[in-house]
């Protein structure tokens, strides 16, 4: 009901999201991965398709239901996120980057199971660089041209204000939204720090439901120049 009536303040918007951890294979049964919970980008790709854009939501691993109406392309590593996000970017006009990405990755996942040899020996792990995501998706023509409006997420655990904005700088990107707090990975709650190039704003303490919702009105204002 409360769908039905808002404003559809992102009609005719192409909205992709990316949400959840990555996993990064050590052998073909074990793996490297993170808390995030997915939440957050699952509840953001439900408030954009309720403002009417049609929402692309690519996901790590995670057990959570898909958003009414939303186009859902499940993926494991940082690498098939990627994959993911540039196959859809081309129509996008919004990019919201929620995922928690693995900044690395072994180097040489096994082809294997990696077995315990008797010797007591440990195994040796090298790790080589994920790429970036965001970074990448903020450098492209589309993005750099404003036909696409890139978010960034941080989640930051010192001086979150100076960390938020040197890193929306670092990645391109004109809004940069920062976790306020302690973890808030799997939690139901939140508070948001919006970093802009006119400064901070703050989503207070609320439902991640209701933060979504907040947040892309804000995205909306900023693409659309209208307010919700
Ligand atoms: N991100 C991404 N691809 C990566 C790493 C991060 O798309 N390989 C995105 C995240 O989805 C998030 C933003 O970049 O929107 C910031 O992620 P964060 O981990 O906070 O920043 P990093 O650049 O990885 O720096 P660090 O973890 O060292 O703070
Ligand atoms: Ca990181």
């Amino acid at each position: 009901l409360i769908a039905f009536f808002a404003p559809k303040s992102l009609l005719g918007q192409h909205v992709l999201v990316t949400a959840g951890p990555t996993f990064e294979a050590i052998d073909p049964v074990r793996g490297i991965t993170n808390l995030s919970s997915g939440k957050m980008g699952f509840a953001i790709a439900r408030a954009a398709r309720e403002a009417g854009a049609e929402v692309t939501l690519v996901a790590g691993p995670v057990h959570l239901p898909t958003p009414r109406g939303v186009r859902r392309i499940d993926v494991d590593s940082a690498r098939n996120m990627l994959a993911a996000v540039d196959g859809s970017a081309k129509e996008a006009t919004i990019f919201i980057a929620t995922a928690a990405v693995a900044d690395w990755r072994p180097a040489n996942a096994a082809e294997h199971k990696i077995k315990k040899d008797g010797s007591g020996e440990v195994p040796q792990m090298q790790f080589v660089e994920n790429p970036d995501i965001l970074a990448g998706v903020a450098r492209s023509p589309r993005a750099q041209s404003g036909e696409l409006y890139c978010v960034g997420f941080a989640a930051e655990s010192e001086n979150l204000e100076a960390n938020a904005q040197a890193k929306r700088v670092r990645k391109g990107v004109p809004l940069l939204v920062a976790n306020i707090g302690p973890s808030t990975f799997g939690k139901d709650d939140n508070a948001l720090l919006l970093v802009d190039d006119e400064g901070v704003s703050q989503l207070p303490h609320a439902s991640k439901r209701l933060l979504a919702q907040q947040l892309v009105a804000e995205i909306a204002r900023r693409v659309t120049g209208m307010s919700a």
